[in-house]
């Protein structure tokens, strides 16, 4: 079938609207049809070139929602009208990681999706006879995708596509973060070093937690209001003094949970260093650039803290995307302050931009 797609062609350029061929879906995968889809950094991060696995000509995009349209053989958990939510980050149920309930990190399709290709080593996108890649194993800044069974989420029909696609990528890293990867107690305080997707994410995760005090750190006041609206107690301008404040504000101990959410190694170690000494676990979401390290003085650690790393915050997509967007259907979550602009396909390089001015928290794609 023929559909519209936004196709990154040259690393650098803004991404180019066309028209592209979509191939059926082949054993284990399923025909989506995109509702929404949020704009994210990471997209922009390898429309720019600066991700140096990224490939070229694809179709970016994977923070989706829609409906299935047809299922390919062997698809059993899917049938065309379920409402799904894309995972980047898929849920086989059979790797010896599936299995266990320490880690999310499937193992199932990791090579090929690196590669930009379904699991059978192929894409389903292409133009002229040419191949498009999946990027993510998602691509979906177009009116359809291919993907695998395995990477969508069946989710309730009841959630407005423009609120379930947030969930694709940075509000359950943040969610996530703070119910699974530290488990927050109840009673805690904690700390949370940026107030994009995933901090604002992992503030609302900590107070889903029941913490008692929720420190947010941010450069921006604006971004540090929608904090407060997700249950931070304290707003905090970040730069040199932040550690020092969090250590006054607890008695001099530290916070007994830390979450930095920046990319930003420096903020990495402040994150470590607010952690309390004797049980702080400090959590890292953000990605730093290649090469970057985290320094450390071991001293921290010895005296008891921890340092752990949450990739899509520990999240099981396909048992837990739909159990969060419960949660937000019970009146647990707001999103609303999320979606700051509504953009048709055309406009998705504007996406990009209002990115890069920092201008709201998510842009979302709507199709027609
Ligand atoms: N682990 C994962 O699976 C996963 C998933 C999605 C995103 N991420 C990563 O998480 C990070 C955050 O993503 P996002 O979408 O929320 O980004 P974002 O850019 O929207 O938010 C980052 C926030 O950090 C703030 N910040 C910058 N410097 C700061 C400082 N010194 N002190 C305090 N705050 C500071 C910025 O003002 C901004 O509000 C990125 O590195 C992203 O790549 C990780
Ligand atoms: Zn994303
Ligand atoms: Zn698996």
């Amino acid at each position: 079938m023929k559909m519209r797609a936004a196709v990154l062609e040259e690393f650098g350029e803004p991404l180019a609207v066309q028209e592209v061929e979509l191939a059926e879906p082949r054993a284990g995968e399923v025909l989506v049809r995109l509702h929404a889809c949020g704009v994210c950094h990471t997209d922009l991060y390898t429309a720019s070139g600066a991700d140096p696995s990224g490939y070229s000509p694809t179709v970016l995009g994977h923070e989706g929602a829609g409906v299935v349209e047809a299922v390919g053989p062997d698809v059993g958990s899917l049938a065309p009208g379920d409402h799904i939510v894309t995972l980047f980050s898929p849920q086989c149920r059979e790797c010896i990681h599936c299995l266990d309930e320490r880690t999310n990190l499937c193992l199932a399709i990791r090579e090929e999706q690196n590669k930009g290709h379904l699991p059978d080593g192929t894409t389903r996108i292409s133009r002229d006879g040419e191949e498009i890649r999946s990027f993510m194993g998602c691509s979906t800044f177009a009116e359809y995708t291919v993907m695998p069974e395995i990477a969508l989420a069946k989710v309730s029909p009841e959630a407005p596509f423009e609120h379930a696609c947030l969930f694709a990528c940075g509000l359950s890293t943040g969610l996530g973060a703070a119910i699974n990867t530290a488990a927050v107690r109840p009673g805690s305080t904690c700390a949370v070093f940026g107030a994009g997707m995933v901090g604002l994410g992992a503030v609302a995760g900590c107070r889903l937690q029941g913490a008692e005090r929720i420190v947010c750190v941010d450069l921006s006041p604006q971004r540090l209001e929608l904090a407060r609206g997700q249950g931070a107690t304290d707003l905090l301008d970040g730069g040199d003094g932040a550690v020092q404040r969090i250590l006054e504000m607890t008695g001099g101990f530290g916070a007994d949970y830390t979450f930095e959410a920046t990319g930003n190694v420096a903020v990495m170690r402040q994150a470590v260093e607010a952690a309390r000494m004797g049980w702080g676990l400090c959590t890292v979401a953000g990605v730093a650039g290649k090469g970057e390290t985290l320094d450390v003085v071991p001293r921290l650690l010895i005296t008891g803290r921890r340092i752990a790393g949450s990739s899509f915050g520990g999240v099981k997509g396909r048992d837990q995307v739909p159990a969060l967007i419960d949660r937000y259907l019970a009146g647990d979550i707001d999103l609303a302050p999320f979606v700051s602009h509504r953009l048709g396909l055309d406009e998705v390089n504007r996406g990009f931009e209002l990115m890069e001015a920092q201008d709201g928290i998510r842009s979302v794609i709507e199709f027609s």
